[in-house]
């Protein structure tokens, strides 16, 4: 976790906007296809809601230390995780479509071949299913994590039963109902005082409001036990945006009542994060 980027990123909020002059990106940022060059094989490509790699490691960066355990419920081609490993944490991944669980630990191999140091599992199971299929030695000891939500109204999830070629049976529900069941299961992997960090891309045409994946995220994190410690936005390369000095973004039922908007065009992705509440701290 580094302070600069800290106060940096906490600096800033663009609110009630109407014209705002300063939401600018930090850093100079990197084209997607730089970002992955060489670190992800070619498969990866065909996964249309991968996240930006330098999102990731930036996320990674500030909500985690080397030696953490980074849990990833919806791995994809498992950019959390690889840019994780490469910074020393060790990763646990699920899946529900096995094509994405090979490639996954495809790319984490050809991480660890690149001299990685940190090392990752990935799990072929339902993340609304959670903690089922998680080792039980693993649950309760996630320091953080960190995922991006499939996007749309409806998401994947499994029936009871298996398929009769012995594959999960799958359909789908209510994003808000499925968001519900896999934070709440996070919350079961986090260890006391654990993060959660969510990004969620915007549709594009939906970029000036907040709408969908924010709204059933945030409310179903609160009724998970999880509390909102921040609240960021990042552009289309995975650069965090500044924020307008004393607006209070990071209070969370503001910033999803739909009275904060961003610039048409600009935040491509919200970064919600959540605490688990350590109970244990302050007791004797
Ligand atoms: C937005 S993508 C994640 C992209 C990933 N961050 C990356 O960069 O490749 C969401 C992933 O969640 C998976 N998924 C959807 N519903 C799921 C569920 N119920 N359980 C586990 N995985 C699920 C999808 O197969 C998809 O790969």
């Amino acid at each position: 976790m580094t302070d600069s980027i800290l106060t940096l990123t906490l600096g800033v909020v663009v609110s009630h906007v109407t014209s705002w002059p300063c939401n600018v990106a930090v850093g100079e940022g990197r084209g997607l296809l730089a970002q992955r060059y060489g670190r992800y094989v070619a498969g990866s490509a065909g996964h249309r809601d991968r996240t930006p790699p330098d999102l990731a490691a930036t996320l990674v960066d500030r909500y985690s230390r080397p030696g953490d355990l980074v849990a990833d419920p919806f791995v994809g081609t498992a950019t959390m995780l690889v840019e994780a490993v490469h910074a020393g944490r060790d990763g646990l991944g699920l899946d529900i479509e096995p094509g994405w669980v090979s490639l996954a630990r495809t790319n984490l191999a050809l991480a660890a071949r690149q001299g990685a140091t940190g090392r990752a599992r990935v799990i072929h199971a339902d993340a609304t299913r959670l903690p089922t299929r998680v080792p039980t030695a693993l649950r309760g000891t996630v320091d953080l994590v960190l995922t991006t939500a499939p996007t749309g109204t409806t998401m994947p999830a499994t029936r009871r039963g298996r398929h009769y070629t012995g594959g999960l049976r799958i359909s789908r529900i209510t994003a808000g109902a499925g968001l519900g069941r896999v934070l709440a299961g996070c919350a079961t992997l986090l260890r006391p005082g654990g993060l959660a960090a969510g990004a969620l891309r915007r549709e594009p045409t939906h970029r000036w409001t907040l709408t969908r994946e924010p709204v059933y995220v945030v409310p179903a994190g609160l009724r998970a036990g999880l509390k909102v410690v921040d609240y960021l936005f990042a552009n289309e390369r995975g650069q965090l945006l500044t924020r307008y000095p004393g607006d209070q973004l990071t209070v969370a039922p503001r910033a999803i009542t739909g009275a904060v908007l961003m610039l048409p065009g600009v935040a491509a992705h919200d970064v919600v994060v959540f605490g688990k509440p350590d109970r244990t701290v302050g007791l004797s």
